[in-house]
């Protein structure tokens, strides 16, 4: 397959220049395309994400397994898990003992109790007349993520609007994001926050239905911590009420000046009589 992948690529290369030689030229491009076609379709890598302390199950899906003299599933090229000739009992490697399970049904393996070394690229091979590549995967294992916090930072509070500044962390990285709060709702400024952590998780920082979310994940887990209550640090600013609360205060100041006024003017009024009376 190698030799095919490495005609093919040749091929490609090679044939929009070789414009010339026409009759060659269309030949290889049938062929190179051919090629440029088939080979990525049978070394297509897929990805598989697993928790760290898991298996996986890395299947054959191909049926170009039915004749073969050779089949093996490798680690990063140069290392053998498991090799199995038609007819006798699957070899595991030593690395491998009680790690693998081979399936001489289907040619799938089990690989158990994932570490982190255990990341890096499957492949099912097959040698027969030629050799071929029949299944590959790129594993990567992941430890969980970690627990987030959620913090406010700073409240800024004017008459018209507030506006509320948080702050998310892990232990290896930290987002921050305002947002804020008119008469009638709270918005984030610049919509959603995320950013992808040191470790290569993703941290986000979202407003959904009034709360406030930070959300810790990688493929495998996440972690979140809500902050439900925007409105007891920032406030709406209800816009009618305040209007409502500062003319009360009016009246209430007015009405108070109006009836000592009346009062001291019927007090004088009534000491005048008094006075007349004796
Ligand atoms: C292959 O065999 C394994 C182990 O017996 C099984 O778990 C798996 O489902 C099989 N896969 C297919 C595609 O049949
Ligand atoms: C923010 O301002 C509003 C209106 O001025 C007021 O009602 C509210 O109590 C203030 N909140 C804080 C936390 O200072
Ligand atoms: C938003 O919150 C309200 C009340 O808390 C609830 O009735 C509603 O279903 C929520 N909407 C969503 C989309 O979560
Ligand atoms: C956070 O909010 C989501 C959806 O609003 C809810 O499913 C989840 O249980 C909440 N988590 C916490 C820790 O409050």
């Amino acid at each position: 397959m190698s030799l095919s992948v490495i005609l093919g690529l040749m091929l490609c290369i090679e044939a929009p220049v070789n414009k010339a030689r026409s009759s060659t030229m269309s030949l290889s491009v049938i062929l190179g395309l051919m090629l440029c076609i088939k080979a990525p379709g049978s070394s297509a890598v897929t990805d598989v994400f697993v928790k760290r302390g898991e298996d996986v199950l890395l299947e054959v899906m191909d049926d170009v397994t039915k004749k073969f003299d050779f089949f093996i599933w490798k680690f990063n090229i140069i290392n053998v898990l498991v090799g199995y000739l038609p007819g006798r009992k699957p070899t595991v490697s030593k690395g491998y003992t009680g790690r693998v399970e081979f399936s001489v049904e289907n040619y799938s393996v089990k690989l158990k109790y994932l570490q982190d070394d255990d990341s890096g690229v499957y492949e099912a091979q097959v040698t027969g007349a030629k050799e071929q590549t029949i299944a590959k995967y790129m594993v990567t294992v992941q430890g969980p993520v970690s627990p987030v916090d959620l913090n406010p930072d700073s409240v800024s509070n004017s008459s018209d609007s507030c506006s509320l500044t948080v702050t998310c962390s892990t232990e290896d990285s930290h987002i921050s994001s305002t947002f804020t709060c008119d008469t009638k709702t709270c918005s984030q400024e610049g919509g959603d926050q995320s950013k992808v952590t040191n470790s290569g998780a993703s941290l986000r920082v979202h407003l959904l239905n009034g709360t406030i979310i930070c959300h810790h994940s990688n493929q495998v887990s996440w972690t979140q911590k809500n902050m439900t209550q925007i409105q007891d640090l920032c406030p709406l600013h209800a816009g009618l009420s305040d209007g409502v609360s500062i003319c009360l205060v009016k009246t209430v100041v007015f009405s108070v000046g109006l009836i000592i006024m009346v009062s001291v003017v019927i007090s004088v009024h009534l000491m005048e009589k008094i006075r007349k009376l004796k």
